[in-house]
């Protein structure tokens, strides 16, 4: 086993492995234009992975991380057609907390198979409340199956969180509706700031909507008052006087690098230490623990000290 140590103490502890490179959303921060979208959609059938080998890699990299939690991502989670496999397989591994990132789509269904299968938490993407807002945000349709979704994954018991991606003249007007709905249910809610990623990359700034923004907004309505951080916590959180708790991610005015802890695999086999690289290492090519030892060092320096500096990866590839 090897701790990944490194000059800023950082080990990887928690990985996120996207397994599908393609979404059944179209959200304006993530996806690209149709020419591109298909030519991805072909290099996706050619190259991703069987769940078999999914799980042999993560077997391999939790033997020498020891791993603390797994979070499957994609593109969408829910459109892997072997996931319950997948989940059942990483929970027998021993990794505690299992987890996923969706947009709920199509969770209605599958929230208590995932639930039985091994799953203890989904984090579902949220950046509207109002139907016409949702359009404008995702491109498409059916905010009521998400809303469906959100309830039967409480009511099987999976914990349940919001994130919404707040964009400057698209949708900040959802953060106080957002909010109110995650406080009448009792779900923990995260406004996002939005990253310089994938299309997005040379333009985000236009769309950037801070955490002062946020907080300012969230301030006209509740008293609010700070939360301790958690170490290697994307989410800064806030109690909302007799309301409940929310968080922030704020990549950019509270960037968390310093103790990240988050490795990397995309549905192709390779691994990144960071978002914010664009050099995939490619872990169907370790044949020895200590080519894989070597790899792992070579994602842990790919991380940043700093901040998040952009990349032309989107979260469509890399995972949330
Ligand atoms: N900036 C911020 N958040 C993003 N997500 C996807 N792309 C971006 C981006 N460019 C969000 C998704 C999801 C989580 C995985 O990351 O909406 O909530």
């Amino acid at each position: 086993m090897i701790t990944g140590a490194e000059p800023y103490g950082r080990r990887f502890r928690t990985l996120r492995v996207s397994l599908i490179n393609t979404c059944n959303l179209s959200c304006v921060y993530c996806a690209c234009g149709q020419d591109e979208m298909r030519d991805h959609l072909a290099l996706q059938k050619e190259k991703a992975l069987p769940a078999s080998e999914i799980l042999q890699i993560v077997e391999c990299l939790h033997g020498q991380l020891d791993l603390q939690s797994l979070r499957f991502t994609g593109g969408e989670p829910l459109l892997y057609k072997d996931l319950e496999f997948v989940v059942r397989g990483a929970a027998a591994l021993g990794i505690e907390d299992i987890a996923m990132t969706t947009n709920a789509v199509l969770l209605a269904h599958l929230a208590a198979p995932l639930k039985k299968a091994g799953l203890k938490s989904v984090n579902i993407s949220l950046d509207a409340i109002s139907e016409e807002t949702f359009f404008k945000m995702s491109k498409r349709r059916g905010l009521d199956k998400i809303l469906e979704g959100i309830e039967k994954a409480g009511a099987c018991g999976l914990e349940v969180k919001l994130n919404s991606v707040i964009m400057k003249g698209i949708n900040e007007d959802q953060v106080l509706p957002l909010l109110e709905y995650a406080f009448d249910r009792g779900l923990k809610i995260r406004f996002l700031e939005i990253m310089a990623m994938g299309h997005l990359h040379e333009q985000a700034e236009q769309y950037f909507f801070s955490r002062s923004e946020i907080l300012s907004l969230v301030e006209t309505r509740h008293r609010i008052t700070p939360l301790h951080r958690s170490p290697a916590a994307t989410a800064s959180y806030w109690q909302a006087q007799d309301a409940g708790v929310f968080g922030i991610i704020a990549n950019e005015s509270a960037p968390f690098c310093s103790d990240c802890d988050r490795l990397r695999l995309d549905s192709f086999g390779n691994i990144y230490g960071c978002l914010s690289s664009n050099n995939p290492i490619d872990v169907r090519k370790a044949t020895q623990p200590q080519e894989l030892n070597n790899m792992l060092a070579m994602a842990m320096a790919q991380k940043q000290t700093l901040k998040f500096t952009g990349s032309e990866l989107s979260m469509m590839h890399i995972g949330g």
